[in-house]
């Protein structure tokens, strides 16, 4: 199996240690991709909207966007994880997020997020840590996965690792740990559950779709749809 893994800080802090541990069951059976932000995606989205009129290719950070678009495809588990900075995900992780809008479904959703299976880790010092989980799922959600296990810790004392008394540490790394393990166990050729939330989504995004192919049937996003079938029968659930 292969696990892609976007890191919201290049810090090996508390986020990386609580990762480390979820990764543990993996290592020896599955193949995975670590990326480290803002290192692997450094630039920000300037609002030129390419990727949405004609790809991500034309993107000025093609080379960093389309890395990870393939690893993210190609993986049968995503995790993601941030420290809650400011009450939300990391300032490195949003600009990662934002270049993936065009992948939103009111856009060019990839059939292959419907069947996935993702893992959010957060944490923070007292407060924030689950505005910045959500920060990340509604990304994921719209991206077109259901299946999302979101993993919020306070650390409630210093935000230093090694400051951190014994009980919260061992804690935390349980409680992933635990988390970790139900992930193992999971048989990664079966696709995963598609909630009836996704299914409304998509079919909410085809009417708009089905309107604006209507009005100019050369528009980028209803040629997409038209050409995978979802103006008609076919569902991307079931091609994924
Ligand atoms: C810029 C910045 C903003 C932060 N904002 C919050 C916050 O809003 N709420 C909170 O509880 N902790 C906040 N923290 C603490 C972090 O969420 C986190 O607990 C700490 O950075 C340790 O994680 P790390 O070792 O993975 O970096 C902030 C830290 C930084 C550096």
């Amino acid at each position: 199996m292969k696990i892609t893994v976007i890191n919201g800080t290049e810090k090996h802090g508390v986020t990386y240690r609580l990762k480390e541990t979820f990764l543990e069951p993996f290592r020896d059976k599955a193949d995975i991709t670590e990326f480290y932000l803002p290192r692997d995606c450094p630039g920000f989205c300037i609002g030129c909207i390419s990727c949405f009129s004609k790809g991500p290719e034309s993107c000025k950070d093609a080379k960093y966007v389309l890395a990870i678009e393939k690893a993210l495809l190609e993986a049968d588990l995503l995790v993601f994880t941030s420290p809650a900075y400011v009450f939300h995900a990391t300032g490195a992780m949003k600009a990662m997020l934002d270049h993936f809008g065009f992948r939103w479904m009111p856009h060019r959703p990839a059939k292959e997020m419907f069947s996935k299976r993702a893992v959010i880790i957060t944490q923070c010092l007292g407060s924030g840590g689950s505005s910045a989980a959500k920060d990340i799922k509604d990304s994921l959600s719209w991206w077109g996965i259901s299946y999302i296990k979101k993993c919020t810790f306070k650390l409630m004392g210093d935000i230093a690792w090694d400051k951190l008394s014994e009980k919260k540490r061992s804690s935390m790394l349980n409680s992933v740990a635990k988390t970790a393990r139900r992930f193992a166990a999971i048989d990664y050729s079966r696709p995963a559950h598609v909630g009836l939330m996704a299914k409304c989504k998509f079919l909410a995004c085809r009417m708009i779709q089905t309107k604006l192919g209507k009005d100019n049937p050369e528009y980028t996003d209803y040629k997409y749809w038209k050409a995978n079938g979802w103006i008609g029968k076919d569902r991307p659930w079931k091609q994924g």
